[in-house]
């Protein structure tokens, strides 16, 4: 797969143990950084990324902040993009399964480096189930974007 991937200054550790981990398993890494523990806004890189993704230049996205959240929220803005904030292995799999999400989030201050890498081999690995209740499910929060419906 072509994976973007960005972090901010809390979130580019976890991101360096991160892309060796996807090129190591074959995938083509597109690293928008940051790189250095200079402080940034977590949006400037969940933007990009969550844009290759809309635009297909890229299969999927990873973020990752301090926490997770901001980047999360920050990447749930783009029309197209379904994010999950991803912490443990059953949320991984369930998330491709129910949601088919097209970025995942974690946050570096949350979750170890190990649990973070078998987080992303089960995201990448799950097929979305492909089941009719979650399509249409999808598919409403499809139309909430192009609607601007909220309740
Ligand atoms: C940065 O201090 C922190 O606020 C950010 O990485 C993230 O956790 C925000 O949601």
């Amino acid at each position: 797969m072509k994976i973007a991937i960005g972090a901010d200054h809390a979130g580019y550790r976890l991101k360096d143990v991160i892309v060796p981990l996807l090129k190591q398993q074959g995938h083509e890494v597109m690293d928008v950084g940051c790189d250095c523990a200079d402080s940034v806004d977590y949006p400037d890189y969940a933007i990009p990324v969550c844009g290759m993704v809309v635009n297909g230049e890229v299969d999927r996205g990873i973020l990752i902040c301090g926490t997770g959240i901001g980047m999360s929220i920050a990447a749930n803005k783009t029309p197209g993009i379904r994010c999950a904030l991803v912490h443990d292995l059953f949320s991984a799999k369930a998330t491709r399964e129910h949601n088919d999400t097209n970025v995942l989030a974690m946050g570096e201050r949350v979750i170890g480096p190990g649990v973070a890498e078998e987080i992303v081999k089960v995201w990448l690995e799950t097929p979305f189930s492909q089941g009719e209740r979650h399509r249409n499910r999808i598919r409403k929060v499809t139309e909430m974007e192009e609607n601007s419906l909220h309740p």
